[in-house]
């Protein structure tokens, strides 16, 4: 049955959730005031340029090639990637304003320009002349990278065709829209409906297609959460704006391992690839270790040494204030109770802040123990060795709880030199040892903190 034009829906613009009336709250996501009237509009193909039609295809005659997926000159990107670009893959790259969507994109453009042609940059937020002082700052030449700033989808879409490039971008999902969808660029509807466009163009001519997103820190704003499942792959450029490094993390890979990051540091001439992460991310470390601990964490399947502060402070006023910063609030709580609790540790007078320096958030357990031994230290002010890696899960009741991939971790941490490496004696089987450091296995958070954390200047 046709749809009669000029009829409206409300939807609402954190979630997407549809409702034939405005209500004052999101019954899904909860939001106050998030519905906003939008016109009913037919599906956004159906009017315009149409596809050709594939019939369907018995499995065993559709043959891949295995050397479709293009690789880039850029080692960082292909691993996260999972090896390369694949063809009529449509990728979205969320991030905070400012944190390098651009920049990346950019270069990755620049790139694939030089190794295999035509590759076309749209920008609905910067002028051509922006872009082009830009790319002169990164050092990209030029040649085969076509510009174009323009917002409307459908000229965007007629322009693209006529180039017939092998990679487009679309810079950002939020200033695009379509005419013919009857809402405003950047709400929920346009959108979604813009991404489901370039998600048949891509496919149709397997070409693959970036989009960029901005995102808050709450993930709020139409655009990447409600985008997630529609796109293929879902990066995430992540970073500290006090801090020149940035990661770039899969959460989504329809065509590979999701979860594996890439490192590059923010530089004049662009995102450069940092080869040794570890050694970047522990560079800054003082020689002074208390409150500080270095923990092998795992990023897809690589190892990443990462430094971990704590500091406390008797409270001023008030309830003590927890801050965690890269790492889960609700760990860092549960590790303060741990102590308090299994070690007598006095924290109910004290604030506590936790910080992973070089901007890397880290989302495993296995840093825990870290935690635990960079709190005590800094309360008891005595210093951690500086020569242990520290890694373990901690359990409520401060048992010390096996970790995945042990000899992976312990293998980086005895790479960049570490002598010693606190270990949870459950699981603590890495064969061979490698050289140069010793397992010092832990029951405990008890027993970590009296192998790993000196006796301090003052009696606690
Ligand atoms: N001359 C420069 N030298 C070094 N870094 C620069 C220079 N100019 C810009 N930058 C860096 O580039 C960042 C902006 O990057 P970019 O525009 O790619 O971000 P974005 O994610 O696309 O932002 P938006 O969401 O606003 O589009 C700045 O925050 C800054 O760190
Ligand atoms: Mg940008
Ligand atoms: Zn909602």
């Amino acid at each position: 049955m046709e749809k009669s034009r000029g009829r409206t829906i409300f939807v609402c613009q954190q979630c997407g959730r549809e409702e034939l009336k405005w209500l004052g709250r999101c019954p899904n996501c909860q939001e106050w005031n998030s519905f906003v009237e939008t016109a009913v509009t037919t599906p956004a193909s159906s009017s315009r340029t149409t596809y050709p039609v594939s019939p369907p295809q018995e499995l065993s005659q559709v043959t891949i090639d295995a050397a479709e997926r293009f690789a880039l000159p850029l080692t960082e990107f292909n691993r996260v990637l999972g090896g390369g670009l694949v063809p009529g893959s449509l990728m979205l790259i969320g991030g905070e304003p400012g944190i390098g969507k651009s920049t990346l994109l950019l270069q990755v453009a620049g790139l694939v320009a030089e190794a295999r042609g035509k590759v076309v940059y749209v920008s609905g937020e910067e002028t051509v002349r922006q872009t082009k002082l830009r790319s002169e700052r990164l050092g990209i030449s030029g040649e085969g990278l076509y510009l174009l700033a323009e917002t409307n989808l459908e000229a965007i879409l007629s322009q693209i065709e006529q180039l017939q490039p092998g990679l487009v971008i679309i810079d950002s999902i939020q200033t695009v829209y379509l005419s013919e969808v009857n809402a405003a660029p950047g709400s929920i509807t346009q959108v979604r409906q813009c991404t489901l466009e370039l998600m048949r163009w891509a496919k149709s001519g397997a070409v693959p297609v970036f989009i960029t997103g901005h995102v808050t820190k709450e993930g709020a704003i139409a655009g990447p959460r409600v985008l997630e499942h529609i796109v293929d792959m879902v990066l995430y450029l992540e970073g500290e704006p006090f801090s020149a490094y940035r990661v770039l993390r899969c959460v989504k890979n329809r065509f590979g391992s999701t979860n594996e990051i890439g490192v590059f540091e923010m530089k004049e001439q662009g995102l450069i690839e940092v080869e040794n992460p570890s050694q970047a991310f522990l560079s800054q470390r003082g020689s002074e270790a208390i409150g500080s601990v270095v923990v092998p964490v795992l990023e897809g399947s690589r190892p990443l040494l990462v430094e971990i502060q704590a500091l406390t402070n008797p409270t001023s006023f008030g309830l003590p204030r927890r801050t965690a910063n890269g790492v889960e609030f609700n760990r860092v709580l549960l590790i303060t109770a741990v102590l308090s609790r299994r070690l007598g540790l006095k924290l109910g007078n004290q604030d506590i802040m936790v910080n992973v320096t070089g901007g890397l958030k880290i989302g495993e357990p296995a840093a825990d123990l870290g935690i635990a031994l960079a709190i005590v230290s800094s309360f008891r002010d005595a210093e951690v060795d500086p020569q242990l890696a520290i890694v373990g899960e901690v359990g409520l009741s401060g048992e010390l709880r096996a970790v995945a991939q042990l000899d992976r971790r312990v293998n980086e941490a005895a790479r960049l030199g570490f002598k010693r490496c606190l270990v949870p004696k459950v699981g603590a089987k890495v064969s061979p040892v490698p050289k140069g450091i010793e397992l010092i296995p832990a029951g405990s958070v008890r027993e970590a903190v009296a192998a790993g954390v000196a006796r301090g200047k003052t009696k606690r």
